[in-house]
């Protein structure tokens, strides 16, 4: 029997690529049966055509306004539905909880796949009853695209083995201007090349990259699933730019005038790096400070325990680090655990960390876990 497979955002640049790769790969085990873009919406429980699927995340057809309900989509595909239908979100909505919720709670539903990383930041009771049946929510690509970061400190969860630290560089887009800067480009020029519609790095306004929030909400899942009750507060957030940098209210256009400014300010930190044989890259980390790294902070009374901090901001790191190696938009990731991933022996994973067809690909993996999961067989 095939996956029936709802998707939410099937319009999205992500959703335009999965509606093609399931059509085009995956033929023999699912099939499309409701498409969901913002404010419309088509759904067949016998499978959308071919063409209509793709005519409708092309935007070629309208399909039906439903008004951004979701409950009354859902109430309609509980009533129509064969088998169990299996949803993905590839919106960048916040508004997807109640939806998110909705189909982990249900047994009608097979599950859902997300890539939207919203409903996972928000309060840890809602994380908590979202992964509660990680067979159920497959969330993998909100980190790393689904590199498999979630994996690993799931792992180590799952066997009890103390996740000591985990590092990395969660931001294509950042790892591209360190990059670009560490071979000799200032940084308005690897920004403005970021953004070139031929590379398209950036967010459409980049200083939703140069925050660094997004960066903090992965660490901040990794966190989580490392069994820590944090919350986006609880991560300590440098943007890659001075504070400063951001003025309130600023037209796009003003901040952009004025970015040259910043060309000094990352070719001082760049050459105070080397003189210590080191490198500049954005770097989130979940760790428990020594007692060394709080004296150098300046921590008169070291408190016991240290507690674990989470930390995200441009940083020096040997060049020899994996992770201040890291060409163009890779990203890194590095676990320490107790056991089976000791310092010296850390487990690291580089990837491609974003990208329209990785996403989309790691989207199907999460259907066919589903499809594992699934209570039909
Ligand atoms: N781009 C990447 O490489 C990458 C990598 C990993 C994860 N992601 C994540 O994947 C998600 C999608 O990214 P994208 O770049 O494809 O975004 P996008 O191009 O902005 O597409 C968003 C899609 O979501 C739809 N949408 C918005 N609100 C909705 C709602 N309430 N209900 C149903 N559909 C709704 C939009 O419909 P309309 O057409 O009506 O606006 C559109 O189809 C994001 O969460 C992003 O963080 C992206």
């Amino acid at each position: 029997m095939k996956q029936d497979v709802v998707i939410f955002g099937a319009t999205g640049k992500v959703g335009k690529i999965l509606v093609d790769q399931i059509l085009d790969k995956d033929a023999d085990k699912r099939r499309i049966t409701g498409v969901v873009s913002s404010q419309n919406w088509l759904y067949d429980p016998n499978g959308l055509g071919y063409k209509l699927a793709l005519d409708f995340s092309g935007g070629v057809v309208d399909g039906y306004s439903y008004g951004g309900d979701h409950s009354m989509l859902l109430d309609e595909i509980r009533k129509l539905q064969k088998v169990p239908t299996s949803f993905v979100d590839v919106t960048a909505s916040t508004d997807m909880i109640p939806t998110h919720l909705r189909v982990v709670g249900d047994s009608f539903y097979d599950g859902m796949v997300t890539a939207n990383k919203n409903p996972l930041v928000k309060d840890i009771e809602t994380f908590e009853k979202l992964t509660a049946n990680n067979g159920k929510y497959q969330f993998q690509c909100s980190v790393m695209a689904g590199a498999g970061a979630i994996e690993k400190v799931d792992e180590a969860y799952e066997l009890g083995d103390e996740v000591k630290e985990i590092s990395g560089c969660f931001s294509g887009t950042l790892a591209y201007l360190c990059d670009q800067m560490r071979k000799g480009k200032k940084f308005s020029e690897a920004l403005f090349d970021a953004r070139s519609p031929e590379r398209g790095y950036t967010e459409p306004d980049e200083r939703d990259d140069l925050w660094g929030f997004d960066v903090g909400r992965k660490l901040l899942i990794l966190a989580r699933r490392a069994g820590k009750k944090v919350n986006l507060e609880d991560v300590n957030i440098s943007p890659f730019l001075p504070n400063m940098a951001f003025g309130k209210e600023e037209s796009l256009e003003k901040f952009r005038g004025k970015l040259q400014t910043y060309d000094v300010y990352f070719e001082e930190r760049i050459k105070l790096a080397e003189s210590e044989g080191k490198t500049i890259q954005y770097i989130a980390k979940m760790s428990t400070p020594s007692v060394d790294d709080l004296l150098e902070k300046g921590v008169s009374e070291i408190p016991i325990p240290i507690p674990m901090s989470l930390e995200v901001g441009l940083k020096k790191i040997p060049k020899s680090h994996l992770l201040g190696g890291l060409e163009g938009t890779l990203n890194g990731f590095e676990i320490i655990t107790k056991e089976r991933y000791p310092k010296g022996s850390s487990l690291v994973i580089t990837a491609s960390g974003a990208g329209l067809k990785v996403t989309a690909g790691n989207v199907r993996v999460g259907l066919n876990n589903l499809m594992r999961y699934d209570r039909r067989t």
